[in-house]
């Protein structure tokens, strides 16, 4: 039996440890956070975070062994093996500021580990952090004065969001670097061994620290890349009649390139991508190669401008002003199964609206609560509506920010007639059925497509 603690009880924390506990019942599994809020609504059956199938591993391990707790000193003091799972913004001050990690949540972590440690412990970098952080790590926690010795181990962690459990449950890889020293092999294989409860022996792939650290910033930047890359030719489909869907399907079938992270859209978002590539930016230009960094930047600036070219899009359809129309946005969250809205385009959509002095009105199955927290003042001026057809009622255009299946299923028949004619439609995710839309009356924007607009033409009758 192994005392497994996790440090940060957010989106990563949570869920990787209700795994961990429900694969493991003979290791005592707790996750501590400094946030009381979060932690009590750990305890209840209003779970801080929404993610599909949570809940009911949640219930299976809580109390069991898996626990929530705001007592970090005394569970540090009782682990054998600490995960640190805080959370890594990009720094918004001093040097770096917009691009580095801001390490203050992890370093105060790495010396309360150490005040409150009296025997020796692995300690497993779970948190996305800059490649070599480690060697910084094992600084603070070895120069204690009480002769304990402490292992650091990186094992970054993959999931997405909405997918977490399943991704988790059923991983393409578990990934796992420490030194290459007795002691270092010890602790890879502590952590091995918790994987290989549930993971097959050949996804738990080891590495050395740096390998690790660093590859979790290439793999975000990588799959960040792809989505910048189509939302590039969309761009490019919607100069020349091309469509964006055919050329992802006619490219991805090539074995080399592969079909997934092809889906054009208004941008990627979330609370990591922009953040990992712009961390990875610094690091380049911090080691002196400038163009190695330029050219992952560009990824996204790619990103910022798909956002903005969305938005001139809606404003140029609209005879050029939106300018006191009630637009109805579908989605709020920054992709589909979550209620996370940090970094959604979703919101970066809502606001340049705003700015067009737009009535905006956000409609959104399980993120308008944090759409609120995170629009903050803007947020006085966002009517916000649970109900998607009453959102669309008296709207000049509903645009679709999010890829929730469910918008894809409404009564758009009863959604046209509801709304101030002429209708727009603007599907930033492509998830409808433009034709369908189209024969109903609408007139039909999508991403990397032609539009289909109802308007006669000039001269024509
Ligand atoms: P989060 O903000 O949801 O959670 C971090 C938690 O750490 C917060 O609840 C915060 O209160 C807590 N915390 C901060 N300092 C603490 C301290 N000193 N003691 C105790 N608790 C403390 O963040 P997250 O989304 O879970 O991300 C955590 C890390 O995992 C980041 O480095 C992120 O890049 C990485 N990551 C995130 C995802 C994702 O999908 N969100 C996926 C893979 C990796
Ligand atoms: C992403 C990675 O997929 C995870 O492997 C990684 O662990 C995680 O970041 C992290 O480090 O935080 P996540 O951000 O939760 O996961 O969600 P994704 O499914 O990657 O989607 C990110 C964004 O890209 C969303 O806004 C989504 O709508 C958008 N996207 C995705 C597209 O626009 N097109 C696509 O083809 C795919």
């Amino acid at each position: 039996m192994a005392n497994i603690l996790c440090i940060g009880a957010g989106y990563v924390g949570g869920p990787t440890m209700a795994v961990i506990a429900r694969n493991c019942p003979q290791h005592r599994v707790v996750v501590v956070d400094i946030n009381q809020d979060r932690i009590a609504a750990w305890q209840s059956d209003d779970l801080p975070i929404y993610e599909p199938g949570l809940q009911e591993i949640v219930q299976i391990a809580r109390n069991r062994n898996l626990f929530f707790s705001t007592d970090v000193d005394r569970n540090i003091a009782e682990a054998d093996i600490i995960f640190v799972s805080v959370n890594t913004p990009t720094k918004t001050f001093g040097q770096g500021a917009g691009r580095a990690a801001d390490l203050q949540y992890w370093e105060k972590t790495a010396r309360q580990i150490v005040r409150n440690s009296t025997s020796a412990k692995v300690v497993v970098e779970k948190s996305t952090l800059p490649v070599r952080t480690a060697e910084a790590m094992e600084r603070i926690l070895n120069s204690n004065q009480k002769g304990l010795h402490f292992d650091v181990v990186s094992n970054p962690e993959f999931l997405a969001e909405g997918t977490a459990i399943r991704d988790m449950e059923n991983p393409d890889r578990v990934l796992i670097g420490a030194r290459e020293t007795p002691s270092g092999q010890k602790a890879i294989q502590a952590i091995v061994d918790i994987y290989a409860h549930w993971v097959p022996q050949e996804r738990i792939i080891t590495t050395n620290l740096w390998s690790s650290e660093l590859s979790k910033l290439v793999a975000n930047a990588f799959l960040a890349q792809r989505i910048s890359s189509i939302n590039a030719i969309a761009n490019l489909c919607e100069k020349t009649e091309a469509d964006v869907t055919e050329v992802a399907h006619a490219i991805g079938l090539d074995g080399r390139i592969g079909p997934r992270f092809l889906r054009a859209s208004i941008g990627f978002g979330g609370s990591c991508f922009r953040k990992d590539i712009l961390n990875l930016v610094y690091l380049c230009e911090y080691y002196g190669l400038d163009e190695v960094g330029a050219y992952w930047e560009q990824v996204v600036e790619m990103n910022e401008y798909q956002q903005v070219r969305f938005v001139s899009k809606m404003v140029s359809a609209m005879f050029n002003t939106v300018a006191g129309k009630r637009i109805a946005l579908f989605g709020a969250a920054f992709k589909a199964h979550t209620g996370d809205t940090r970094e959604s385009p979703a919101l970066a959509v809502c606001r340049a609206l705003l700015e067009e002095r737009a009535e905006v009105v956000l409609t959104d199955p399980y993120a308008l609560e944090n759409a609120r927290t995170d629009l903050g003042a803007a947020s006085s001026q966002v009517e916000f509506e649970p109900d998607p057809y009453a959102a669309a009622r008296d709207a000049h255009a509903v645009a679709v920010l999010t890829e929730w299946p469910q918008f894809a299923s409404l009564n758009y028949e009863a959604i046209l007639d509801s709304m101030v004619q002429p209708a727009f439609i603007f599907d930033g995710r492509n998830i409808l059925n433009h034709s369908e839309l189209y024969e109903l009356g609408f007139n039909v924007y999508a991403v990397g497509k032609p539009p289909l607009t109802n308007f006669p033409i000039a001269g024509s009758q």
